[in-house]
This record gives C-alpha cells, structure tokens and sequence, in this order.
C-alpha cells in the first residue's frame, strides 16, 4: 500500500539581541516557541542583522547573542528538536532580502507602524536598512518555506507584507513560496508599558517601564508596586479604560494559565495593592526556573557557541535550497551547465 509521509509543519520566528528581553517578549512570543517544538518543525533565530538597524555597540551585541541564545535554551527549547542559530551565520538571509527588494514597494515600506515609530526614536539615525527591514524579515520567514510564525502583535502588519511579497513573487514565477500565517495569542499578544499603559512595553525603555526577564523578585516587585493604575480603584478587565489594571490582569493570567475572569471574580472587592502583590508573586514565580537555568547556561559560552554553529548549519542548508531555487527563477548566471 502507497504511503504519503506528511512533512510536519514548519514555524520560524526571531527575536532581535538588542537589549534584555522583557516579559513583554516572553508572553507575546518566546512561552509559545517551546510549546511548538513537538508538533512542528521549528526554527528560532537571533536576528543580529535587524538588530544593527539602531546603533548598537559591538562589543554588547556579540555578548547579547550569547545571552539570547541562553534565553532560547532557558525557556525550554532543545535544540535536539529544533533549530536555533544566528540570522548573521547564514547568509542567505541577506542574499534572498536583496532579491526581494526588487519585489517591494517604497509606498508599501513607508506605511509601516514600526518604521514611524523608530524614525521618530531615532531621528538622527533614519537609515535604508530601517526602511527595508520588513523585506530581510521577509527574505528570514520564505528561505524556509515556512507555515505559520510566532510573534507579537506589534508584527502583524510584518507578516501581512510577507505575505504580500510572497503572493507577488509566486504570481510571477509559480509556487516557489509558502505563504505564511501569523500565530498571534489573543490575551497577551500586546504587554503594555508598566509606566504608560497606552503603549507597549519595549526593552528601549526607561528601566521602570518594563520588567526584563533576568529582574530580581525585589526588582519585579518594585517596578509593579510603581506601576501606573488609575482613580477608579475597581479591578475590572476594560483595556479602553483601565489599560494599567488591565495589563496586570492579562500579565497575571497569561503566565499563572487562569482566566481573566476567575482572577477578577476573586479579587473582587480588593483593591490594587493586592492586584500588585499578586501580580509580582505571579511573575517571581514564573521567572525562576527560567532564571536559574539561565544561570547555568550562560557559564558554558562554548556549549551556546557549539549549538548556534550546528543550528546555523541545518538552518543553511534548507535557507539555500531555497535560496538556489529563486536565483535561478529570476535568471541569475547558471552555476552548471547542465
Ligand atoms: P523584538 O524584541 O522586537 O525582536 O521582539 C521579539 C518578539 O517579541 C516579537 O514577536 C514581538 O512581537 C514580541 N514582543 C515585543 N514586545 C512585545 C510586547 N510588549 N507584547 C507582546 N509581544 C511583544
Ligand atoms: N521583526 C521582529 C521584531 O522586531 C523580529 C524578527 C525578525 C522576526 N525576523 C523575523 C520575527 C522573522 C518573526 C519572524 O520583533
């Protein structure tokens, strides 16, 4: 009898080693990367060339590729059963991004949210590669046929212009892309500021706006305790108006696993002081065993070195399958004759 091994299906995300990682980043995307790894086929990478679209120091960067690299490690990623390596080791990534700049249009880049938001950020600084940063990770998502992709809200408008570029170049050459989806969580898929609720948390933030994942207890209880709230004093879930109660709410709830309701339901009558204590306790608790193998990790550099170079090589040779592939649909110079 004939039989069709179905390939599982592929996910690919990345997250920038530009700073600490916040919960902000845990609970829109790294929680749900090792969630993925028995079911799909997975590919988590550090985008060490989007990150350089702000300055950053060279010397930090490096270290903090490592340090991300621990972080992947620490949140339960095997790299027994996924792939984890540098966006900077395989370099197809800037070949494809290259090839499909050809396929993107100014007008399309320059209505990304993401684009305004670090040009004002960084007005000194405005350069092509912040403009055309939606097309490398474009060129990350298709080098690998990729199914579906694990992020944070704040992506969505990213993953709507992959599709874009992908539908596009299909459209010209055939079915040569995957046309993926965004895997978005609904409770928590947009952590706020700790400071201004209205915005999301970011780790390019003044400290007290967001809590880092490697933050002490007396840390993470002290930036909650100062957490902005509001007058009303009821602990009610209505982001539109209560956005600092809210947030600590879906914090609570995405990472203790209950609902929104059942913890309104038993805080009601209480006030913010507990809302905070039990949010801090909540978040403590998570943290540690992330922390403490965090700890041990990031001591043996070399075994974190040793697992990005044997994921960059399982992740170069499906990057220049594909990679080959749209060279030679566009026309590039044959490499053999035959
Ligand atoms: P970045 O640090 O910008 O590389 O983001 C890495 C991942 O974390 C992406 O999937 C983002 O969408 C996600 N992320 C970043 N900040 C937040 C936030 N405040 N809330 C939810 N997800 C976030
Ligand atoms: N742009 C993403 C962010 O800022 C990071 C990223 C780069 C990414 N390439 C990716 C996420 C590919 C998912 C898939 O958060």
């Amino acid at each position: 009898m004939e039989q069709t091994i179905e390939r599982k299906k592929r996910i690919f995300s990345g997250i920038q080693p530009s700073g600490t990682l916040t919960i902000g980043n845990y609970i829109g995307a790294l929680r749900h990367f090792p969630e993925l790894q028995d079911a799909y086929d997975c590919i988590y990478c550090i985008v060490d060339e989007h990150a350089i679209t702000v300055r950053q120091n060279a010397a930090d960067l490096r270290r903090r590729c490592l340090e991300l690299a621990a972080i992947y490690l620490a949140s339960g990623l095997d790299p027994e059963k996924c792939i984890i390596y540098c966006q900077s080791h395989v370099s197809a990534h800037a070949e494809l991004a290259w090839i499909l700049n050809c396929f993107t249009y100014m007008g399309e880049l320059q209505r990304m949210t993401q684009f305004k938001d670090k040009s004002a950020k960084h007005a000194d600084n405005i350069n092509a590669g912040l403009f055309t940063y939606p097309v490398l990770m474009a060129a990350d998502i298709l080098l690998y046929q990729a199914d579906a992709v694990p992020v944070g809200a704040d992506q969505k408008q990213h993953l709507e212009i992959t599709r874009d570029i992908a539908q596009r170049f299909n459209g010209v050459y055939g079915d040569v892309f995957t046309v993926p989806e965004p895997l978005i969580t609904k409770v928590g898929g947009r952590v706020m500021s700790l400071q201004d609720p209205t915005r999301k948390m970011s780790k390019s933030d003044p400290e007290e706006c967001f809590i880092s994942l490697l933050d002490e207890p007396d840390t993470v209880r002290r930036k909650i305790k100062r957490a902005v709230t509001d007058s009303d004093g009821e602990i009610r879930f209505d982001p539109e108006n209560k956005p600092g109660v809210s947030n600590l709410l879906s914090i609570m709830a995405t990472l203790s696993g209950q609902s929104v309701e059942d913890i309104c339901a038993e805080m009601a009558g209480k006030g913010y002081g507990d809302l905070k204590t039990r949010t801090a306790d909540v978040v403590i608790a998570s943290l540690e065993p992330l922390q403490s193998e965090y700890k041990r990790l990031i001591a043996d550099k070399q075994f974190l070195l040793d697992t990005l170079l044997s994921g960059a090589e399982k992740a170069n040779y499906i990057a220049t399958k594909t990679l080959r592939k749209v060279q030679k649909k566009v026309g590039f110079a044959p490499r053999t004759l035959k």
